[in-house]
């Protein structure tokens, strides 16, 4: 019904006009036995959930929210990849649908011009050896004309940036089909995903804040390393990597 471009991806889908949050929807699904590549997609949330314990706006109609449920063997190891390489797939299919420059900033944040129009907030539930399953949750600001008070300076969408109303069904589906290309592409083609990510990435170069230990440390954010860590060199030269769960990065 979605005219969708995908082979693997969201051969179930899940709709809901109002709905707390697609990730909480798609973890509940996932214990009573959804499968790989599920898609659960909402009008609305009404209690939509960012990184680091943040809230996400998710007014009804505006935005694209949703959740696709990876299950398919995948390592403990690789999850930091994916989770960068589902910013990569927005990036591409926002630049493909809209024109707009989409840039991300480490890990998976999609900005235009610094602000930001997209956010992926990724859960997992891991066995010691082996990831049960994924829920990669994307909310793209597609419509959005004003944003909360405290939002307005950061936040952005493509309406607002490219001057003119934006299809949600048409960039969901492209959405969808470049997320299946770079699972298809990962992990054999890995170095060639993370050279596109990084041409793409606006923290590299930058100075960054994180916190390590308790402690506030200061760095220019170098690299990405194979395994997706952001690569921090400390003004003694000490090098930290940084994975997108552990540390608060600032600045970025
Ligand atoms: C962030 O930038 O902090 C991540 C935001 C992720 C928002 C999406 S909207 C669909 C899915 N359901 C949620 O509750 N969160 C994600």
């Amino acid at each position: 019904a979605l005219g969708l471009k995908t082979k693997l991806l969201a051969k179930r889908i899940d709709c809901y006009d109002r709905i707390d949050s697609t990730n909480e929807e798609a973890k509940r699904k996932a214990l009573a036995g959804a499968p790989d590549g599920s898609l659960f997609v909402a009008e609305e949330q009404t209690g939509g959930k960012g990184r680091l314990g943040r809230s996400w706006t998710s007014p009804a109609g505006q935005g694209l929210w949703f959740t696709v449920l990876l299950r398919s063997s995948l390592l403990p190891s690789q999850a930091a990849n994916i989770t960068l390489l589902a910013g990569l797939a927005v990036c591409r299919a926002i630049q493909r649908n809209t024109g707009c420059a989409a840039m991300i900033k480490w890990p998976n944040d999609i900005v235009i011009e610094s602000k930001k129009v997209c956010g992926i907030l990724t859960e997992m539930a891991a066995e010691m050896d082996r990831i049960e399953y994924m829920a990669v949750g994307i909310g793209v600001n597609v419509n959005n004309e004003n944003f909360p008070e405290e939002l307005s300076v950061k936040a952005t969408s493509l309406r607002l940036e490219s001057g003119s109303f934006i299809r949600r069904v048409p960039l969901l589906q492209e959405i969808l089909f470049e997320l299946e290309t770079v699972l298809k592409d990962f992990p054999l083609h890995t170095e060639s995903l993370l050279r596109e990510y990084k041409s793409r990435c606006v923290s590299l170069n930058r100075r960054v804040g994180f916190i390590r230990e308790n402690r506030k440390m200061v760095g220019v954010a170098e690299d990405i390393s194979p395994s997706g860590e952001l690569i921090v060199r400390c003004d003694d030269g000490t090098k930290f990597p940084i994975s997108s769960g552990e540390v608060t990065v600032q600045g970025i």
